[in-house]
């Protein structure tokens, strides 16, 4: 199977890319990614001398050079992870969203129409459901659930996720989508919760927790989410959306405190600041469908992982450091300066 893996460069697009190389010596695969601020080609590194492996610089939403890669690849099938994915960011500048998540889905839908493929994944987030309420632990997202959104990268995702089924149901495109709940593992930027408390926590800087820290988030493994994918590949049913996620549930400030603990720094470091705008409150997958048709179970415990994400930021300080320095900086004086 011939994949064309956008996004690759980033956190789950680099270890599906990992995980498919490992599973399916028999796989080629092509990654196309424009290298945004999120994109790190030093991640790819292990890869980049695999024969079965290649990697094109290029943005999703610019047709030309993805309609060349098609004509020259000949793909089998295309998995979408390319995202501006981080909600902070979008909620100060929309715009990139919409351009990359929705019009560079639209092209490579396009692309993949001209050419002939045998599948279309998107990489979907349960953050299309909206939110749950958190006094009502009895309800999840299920895959019937009407779609809505709360802050423009929710959007976004919802409305590729649109166009997708659209162009399902009017090209007859052969799509599948996956919405899967909150990840963390190896090289998750430090934008995000997870990395960024454990950078933080070994700096001995704040750690700063967003309104009460009530909110919760149904955690997953990287390496969990990368194996349904394949499975959904592999055995899903064209057409359909799975959800994905372990009936991990954790309040924000239980995250923050197990890294705490795990690296031996006071929960003195914990600093509450303005919440975000719009702030879901609790999201939670009912995984049952990808159970049942795909025997899909999360096989990483939260204990586990997140032991293994935290040792591996030790041991690849400087992975994390380098993106830390720079640009980062000034992001980071942005979102948090006056908090
Ligand atoms: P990420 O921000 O770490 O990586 C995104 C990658 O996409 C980067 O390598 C970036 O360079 C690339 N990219 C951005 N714009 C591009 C463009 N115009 N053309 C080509 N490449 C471009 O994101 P992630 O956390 O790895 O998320 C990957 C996908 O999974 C996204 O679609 C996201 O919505 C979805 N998702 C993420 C989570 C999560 O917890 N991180 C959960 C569910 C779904
Ligand atoms: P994040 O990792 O940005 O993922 P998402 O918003 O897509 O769920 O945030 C996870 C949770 O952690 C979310 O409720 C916001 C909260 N949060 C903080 O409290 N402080 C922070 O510095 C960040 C980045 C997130």
């Amino acid at each position: 199977m011939k994949l064309l893996v956008t996004g690759g460069a980033g956190f789950i697009g680099a270890n599906f890319v990992f995980y498919m190389l490992k599973t399916h010596p028999e796989d080629e695969i092509v990654c196309l990614d424009a290298l945004t601020y999120a994109g790190n080609l030093e991640t790819l590194e292990p890869v980049m001398d695999d024969p079965r492996f290649r990697f094109v610089k290029g943005d999703v939403a610019d047709r030309e050079t993805v309609f060349r890669l098609f004509a020259e690849e000949k793909f089998d099938v295309v998995v979408n992870f390319a995202a501006e994915s981080h909600v902070d960011r979008s909620i100060e500048d929309p715009g990139i969203f919409l351009r990359t998540n929705i019009l560079g889905t639209q092209v490579l839908m396009d692309a993949a129409r001209e050419y002939g493929i045998t599948r279309f994944h998107q990489v979907g987030t349960d953050e299309v459901y909206g939110d749950l309420p958190l006094d009502r632990p009895d309800l999840f997202f299920t895959e019937d659930m009407p779609v809505t959104a709360s802050s423009p990268y929710s959007a976004s995702k919802a409305s590729a996720d649109l166009l997708v089924m659209a162009y399902h149901r009017t090209y007859g495109l052969p799509v599948t989508i996956s919405r899967c709940s909150n990840n963390y593992g190896p090289y998750q930027f430090p934008e995000k919760l997870i990395p960024l408390m454990i950078a933080n926590a070994l700096a001995d800087k704040p750690l700063p927790v967003y309104g009460t820290g009530e909110n919760v988030r149904d955690w997953l493994y990287v390496e969990d989410h990368c194996r349904a994918i394949d499975l959904i590949l592999r055995d899903g049913s064209v057409g359909e959306v799975y959800n994905i996620g372990g009936h991990n549930e954790k309040s924000n400030l239980q995250v923050v405190k197990t890294i705490l603990k795990q690296v031996g720094k006071p929960e003195s470091l914990i600093t509450f600041v303005g919440d975000r705008k719009g702030h879901d409150l609790r999201y939670a997958i009912d995984p049952t469908k990808i159970h049942e048709a795909l025997g899909w179970l999360p096989e990483t415990k939260f204990d586990d992982g997140i032991r293994q994400t935290i040792d591996w930021y030790l041991q690849h300080e400087s992975w994390w450091k380098n993106i830390m320095s720079g640009d980062y900086q000034e992001y980071y004086d942005k979102m948090y300066g006056n908090r």
